[in-house]
């Protein structure tokens, strides 16, 4: 995992979006003297971040509520009386599609900015069939709109609604029986051109149970959801287990993971995604043990979680930071583990998350003298220029 396969004074050759070629300078400026340069001079250059794990669409904020929780009240609690995720869930409720849209297309701009150039979206803000699509419907638009892949994620399962508050095993039927079919159904009629998205639980205490999450995740398995899950965010009830028996793509938070879940998770395909920023959102002690997973050999992979109420961070240095501080990786690891794995976390390391001939040309130009600044270095943007499918974003000077 801390191989980068670095190319001193390397060149890459970019074609119609895609990277045709990698080697070093002096052979590429041979090989193709009439194609267009940009110069990256003592800077790195390396993979553009794959995000693999936000919930980057929502409306209004919760800043009152962090004032809360630094006056004591913890995270589940706020969530307990009606708050946290249910007062987005609100906000969401009431807001249109054009709404969450221009909320959210900021939230992407400072994403891409910061060298992202594929982000995960969940829904989750919903907890209704109706709300729930149109999130979706809004993620799939953001997509077509702007210059970033976008990855849908369909998390109906993110809190029991107020409505079911007194028979919280009553969703989890509306879930099985309804909300998915009706989201089978309306993939089919909007949007047939896309592989089906994922499937998430929060399988947690204060959200669903492992019974519960097993059953919406078995539920969506059947119809042939490919399936993700939230485990072990704030207590071990077993859903990293589960996420390995069901061959869901990703297990994401793993803070509470026991030694025995991580073996299994280990060896399994399913990818470990540790989310830092949340862990220092709330400014909790511990994080995903990473170098456990690594000793076991699993595969780690790293996203912001950005969302309203645990963590509104857009930027993946910024996860890669505290990767290297609370999860002890190393530079090169943490690189690794935003860019090739967590393409693998979305299914999708054949296209992105690493310079290679064949892939998409998402590239991040790094104003810094050699790779081990990122982590080190904290707080500012260290981005240069972005180049998503071939097309420069400059980000510093000219
Ligand atoms: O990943 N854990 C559940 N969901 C989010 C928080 C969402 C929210 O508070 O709005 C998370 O941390
Ligand atoms: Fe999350």
């Amino acid at each position: 995992m801390g191989e980068l396969g670095i190319i001193h004074d390397g060149a890459v050759m970019i074609e119609g979006g895609q990277i045709v070629d990698v080697d070093t300078s002096e052979i590429l400026l041979e090989k193709y003297p009439g194609a267009q340069k940009i110069d990256a001079s003592d800077r790195v250059v390396i993979p553009g971040f794959v995000d693999p794990h936000t919930h980057l669409l929502w409306a209004a904020d919760r800043a009152a509520e962090f004032e809360m929780r630094l006056e004591g009240k913890t995270y589940l609690e706020i969530l307990e009386a009606g708050g946290g995720i249910l007062s987005t869930v609100e906000a969401t409720r009431s807001a249109t599609i054009d709404d969450l849209i221009a909320q959210t297309k900021p939230r992407i701009q400072t994403m891409l900015s910061h060298g992202t150039t594929t982000v995960e979206i969940k829904t989750g803000y919903g907890l209704d069939d109706e709300t729930e699509l149109k999130m979706l419907a809004a993620i799939i638009r953001l997509g077509n709109e702007v210059p970033m892949d976008v990855v849908p994620t369909y998390l109906g399962a993110h809190a029991v609604p107020v409505e079911y508050k007194d028979d919280p095993s009553a969703f989890t039927d509306q879930l099985c029986t309804e909300m998915l079919p009706s989201l089978k159904r309306w993939w089919g009629a909007n949007v047939s051109d896309q592989r089906l998205p994922y499937v998430d639980v929060f399988c947690d205490k204060g959200a669903f149970s492992l019974a519960q999450s097993r059953r919406i995740l078995e539920a969506a398995k059947e119809l042939g959801f490919p399936l993700k899950i939230h485990a072990d965010e704030f207590e071990n009830l077993g859903g990293a287990h589960l996420a390995a028996e069901l061959g869901a793509v990703s297990a994401d938070h793993l803070v509470t993971t026991s030694q025995e879940d991580i073996r299994v998770l280990a060896k399994s395909d399913t990818v470990a995604v540790a989310l830092p920023c949340t862990p220092f959102g709330l400014a909790e002690l511990d994080y995903t043990p990473a170098v456990d997973f690594l000793d076991a050999g699993g595969l780690l992979a790293l996203a912001t979680d950005t969302n309203p109420g645990t963590a509104w961070c857009e930027s993946m240095q910024f996860a890669i930071a505290l990767a290297c501080r609370y999860m002890r990786l190393t530079p090169a690891q943490a690189i690794v583990a935003a860019t090739i794995n967590s393409a693998a976390a979305v299914g999708l390391a054949d296209n992105i998350g690493s310079i290679e001939i064949g892939k998409q040309a998402d590239i991040v130009i790094l104003d810094i003298p050699e790779y081990n600044h990122l982590g080190y270095r904290f707080g500012t943007n260290l981005v240069h220029t972005v180049i998503k499918k071939g097309h420069m974003y400059p980000v510093k000077g000219s």
